[in-house]
């Protein structure tokens, strides 16, 4: 069974080819390198033991999706990651998030409702919640006005997907809203590798840690939490793989309900910055040097999922804690700066 991942040589999709190979799908990656490097094929191929096939395409390029989908028409699933995804960068370049993120999107649903049946797994984010009223988070509650173009992006590529299954009953599609991905294959040999001054906190964390960076700055302090710093829900990058080659046999198996589903990838914990902050200390047994900043625009509070869908419906549940993402993390960071 051959399954296309684009963007499978970033973060998370990395993660999930090595899942997918080791449950026997064929898996060829498409990945434009924008934010990616071609050797973390030699992760995988170490990890797994198949290097699996590669193809660098501009998803942006109409004709080069046509042609691949034309080489490629034994593909019965694709799981899209393929997208910008720094929300800074998305407020101030909001033509690229559209094209990139939503035009790649139409050009591969083009391609995909041709086929007699094609499964789609959608790469999406809790970010479409922005602040949610209540937490737990579940997947009914209210889609807000996103804070940015890169969260807009997620919230327009779930409603078209929606609209292109309500009338094409061949595609099956799921949607997994992740919450914060973090750390590493066990293994070491493929983890995050952000590129220039990480925007997330974890890698920004460890990258401190080894000395990288000078010192974490903490966004604020004074927020409505028990110790005023935002609360998120840190997921292992495995565990959110694992639900990702859970979904697609889902859809594989024709065992969806309806042919567009959501659900809320998460650990259904929260952790705040400070609890992060000290999960490093404890996993690393050092100091992190850190400094209150003011707020950053466009933070929640809090948000963290119920996972109460997910794990009835997928039967899927993260099973790692916060110390053991963050042992993987570290791990990852001192072998990449070693
Ligand atoms: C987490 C917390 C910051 C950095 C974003 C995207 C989301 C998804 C994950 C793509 C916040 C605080 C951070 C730092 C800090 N990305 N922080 N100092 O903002 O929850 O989610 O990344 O899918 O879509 O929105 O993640 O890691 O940036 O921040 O204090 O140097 O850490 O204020 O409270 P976020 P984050």
């Amino acid at each position: 069974m051959k399954i296309l991942v684009t963007g499978g040589l970033g973060f998370i999709g990395s993660h999930t080819v090595v899942e997918l190979q080791q449950q026997g799908f064929d898996v060829v990656i498409i990945d434009d390198c924008s934010n990616a490097d071609e050797k973390v094929l030699n992760g995988i191929a170490a990890i797994t033991g198949i290097p699996p096939l590669f193809e660098k395409i501009d998803l942006r390029e109409k004709n080069q999706v046509v042609d691949f989908f034309k080489r490629h028409n034994d593909i019965e699933g694709v799981i899209h990651f393929a997208a910008s995804k720094a929300v800074g960068e998305s407020v101030r370049e909001p033509l690229l998030y559209y094209e990139n993120n939503i035009g790649t999107l139409v050009y591969i649903l083009k391609e995909l409702i041709q086929k007699e049946k094609a499964s789609f797994i959608f790469s999406s984010s809790c970010t479409v919640y922005g602040q949610a009223d209540a937490m737990p988070i579940t997947e009914d509650a209210p889609v807000k006005p996103a804070e940015s173009p890169y969260g807009n992006t997620k919230q327009i590529g779930e409603e078209i997907i929606f609209d292109t299954c309500k009338v094409r009953a061949n595609l099956n599609a799921i949607a997994l809203r992740y919450f914060n991905p973090m750390g590493a294959h066990p293994s070491i040999e493929i983890g995050e590798l952000p590129v220039g001054i990480p925007q997330n906190l974890v890698p920004f964390i460890t990258q401190t840690g080894m000395g990288v960076r000078g010192q974490l700055s903490v966004f604020g302090d004074d927020y409505p939490t028990e110790d005023g710093t935002c609360v998120r829900d840190y997921i292992h990058v495995v565990d959110l793989a694992k639900a990702h080659v859970v979904a697609l046999q889902r859809l594989l198996s024709d065992k969806n309900d309806t042919n567009f589903e959501v659900f809320n990838v998460g650990t259904g914990k929260g952790s705040s910055v400070m609890e992060v902050i000290q999960s490093f200390e404890r996993v690393s047994g050092k100091k992190l040097k850190y400094q209150i900043v003011e707020r950053r625009s466009g933070d929640v509070v809090e948000a963290y999922a119920d996972t109460t869908k997910a794990n009835k419906v997928l039967g899927w549940k993260a099973l790692s804690s916060l110390d053991n993402a963050m042992k993987s993390a570290w791990e990852w960071e001192q072998k990449i700066r070693a």
